[in-house]
């Protein structure tokens, strides 16, 4: 049985939220990545007591309008999601306040949030009109209708957190669906959030948000990140005879494609015990290791496994047919751009990588066996771990070069990976006896 920390996106949602709330709330399993922590010091800036427990973090939520004006800089680190998420709750306040981050989302686009909170009314200035610092000046701001062209969780979330503070109803209405986190802690939180399919089509998806909810505070439990959890169902696909169970994972579904893929692919995979917590679904998962035939990823699919496709095309060279990954596009404005970074590593590895402006094509088994050699995933958490799992089955030995940017989203990822490799050791042994 494994762990993997709590889900990332909803533990910066939750904090974020229960500090707009009236009343306390207790929130366990909270994510102790470092991102997650960018979003706590931020809310500390604002003024929000956090008390960091054991197993859970407790957040004074002083009311929709209980925020004070930050005394410094607000850092977001390497959060996409902290910078975006707070510049949509900052634009509606009555002070000013300024967010800056490290190099990596300083180099990140911002205009996609900063262009729908303006049309609510928001003073949002950055560098070049694109990139952080942004220096925001609280404004007045009203609801409006959006339709934004990339499909993003964030910026959606943005636009929600800003119509909060705004008169009137907010409506997104996403080009495809995307996680849909935000909503359901709003609903959790008491605020009135309605979905509805847009008429004439399969894929587009409306939301409208009533403008100054009362959000109350309440007890919230994080589920285990299946973004993490995917890194050691890779492992298992990765290294012949493995089996193991994932315990607790968020299994929202605008988050598991992953999960259907990689049974398309071959991959023996089941889903046990689900149960809903605070209106998201949660539940163990088992996978054995199999033989996976290969897949291509493109179109409305991508935003559902964005974070994802780094280990996806890590099991290219361990597949029969390859992996193919189109219209992903964004993937080159993450936190590296992941497409050139894992083309790069891969290569270096011996892998027959084609590069895409939108993908890549990893080729399967038939171009030979990995070798194990220095790697640079460019401070980037996911390509550490993607590049990891595709290390297992490596000849040789591979160097991660500063592999300690996995605790951007998985803290422990190595010792989890190890005590994998020691129940190998077992189970091999007892095999053999
Ligand atoms: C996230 C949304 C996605 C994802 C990121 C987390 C979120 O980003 O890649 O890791 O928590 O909303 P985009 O909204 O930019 O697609």
């Amino acid at each position: 049985m494994l762990l993997v920390p709590g889900d990332k996106s909803i533990s910066h949602r939750y904090a974020i939220l229960a500090s707009l709330a009236e009343g306390s709330s207790e929130i366990f399993n909270f994510s102790r990545a470092a991102d997650c922590a960018s979003t706590l010091a931020c809310l500390r800036g604002l003024g929000v007591s956090i008390e960091e427990k054991e197993g859970s973090i407790v957040i004074e939520g002083k009311g929709l309008r209980g925020w004070k004006a930050p005394r410094k800089v607000l850092d977001a680190g390497n959060s996409g999601t902290t910078m975006r998420l707070l510049a949509g709750a900052l634009a509606g306040q009555t002070f000013d306040s300024k967010l800056t981050g490290d190099k990596s989302l300083r180099r990140r686009p911002m205009r996609r949030v900063m262009e729908p909170l303006r049309q609510m009314g928001a003073d949002i200035r950055a560098r070049d009109d694109e990139f952080a610092p942004l220096e925001i000046r609280g404004s007045k701001l009203r609801g409006i209708e959006y339709a934004p062209r990339v499909a993003s969780a964030q910026l959606k979330s943005a636009v929600l957190l800003a119509g909060l503070f705004a008169d009137g109803e907010t409506v997104v209405e996403e080009p495809v669906r995307t996680r849909d986190h935000t909503e359901i802690a709003l609903r959790e939180l008491g605020a009135t959030v309605e979905q509805a399919a847009v008429r004439d089509s399969d894929r587009r998806n409306a939301i409208r948000l009533q403008g100054r909810p009362k959000l109350v505070g309440r007890p919230l439990s994080v589920p285990g990140d299946l973004s993490a959890a995917v890194f050691f169902l890779g492992a298992a696909l990765v290294v012949p005879g493995t089996e193991l169970t994932i315990q607790s994972v968020g299994l929202n579904p605008t988050r598991t494609a992953i999960l259907d893929l990689l049974v398309s692919m071959g991959a023996a995979i089941s889903v046990v015990a689900v149960t809903m917590r605070n209106g998201e679904l949660v539940g163990d998962i088992n996978v054995r290791h199999a033989p996976l035939r290969g897949g291509k990823v493109s179109g409305a699919m991508v935003a559902r496994v964005i974070d994802e496709l780094p280990m996806l095309a890590a099991l290219g060279p361990y597949t029969e047919e390859g992996i193919e990954i189109r219209d992903a596009q964004e993937l080159r404005v993450k936190e590296s751009d992941r497409i050139a970074v894992m083309a790069e590593n891969l290569r270096l590895m011996g892998a027959t990588v084609e590069e895409f402006p939108d993908g890549l094509r990893v080729a399967g088994r038939a171009a030979g066996q990995l070798r194990g050699t220095a790697v640079e995933p460019h401070d980037d958490h996911r390509i550490a771990m993607a590049l990891s799992i595709a290390a297992l089955g490596a000849a040789g030995e591979t160097v991660i070069r500063d592999a300690e940017c996995v605790g951007i989203s998985f803290p422990g990822f190595y010792d989890l990976l190890d005590g994998l490799a020691e129940l190998g050791h077992k189970a091999a042994e007892n095999a053999e006896t």
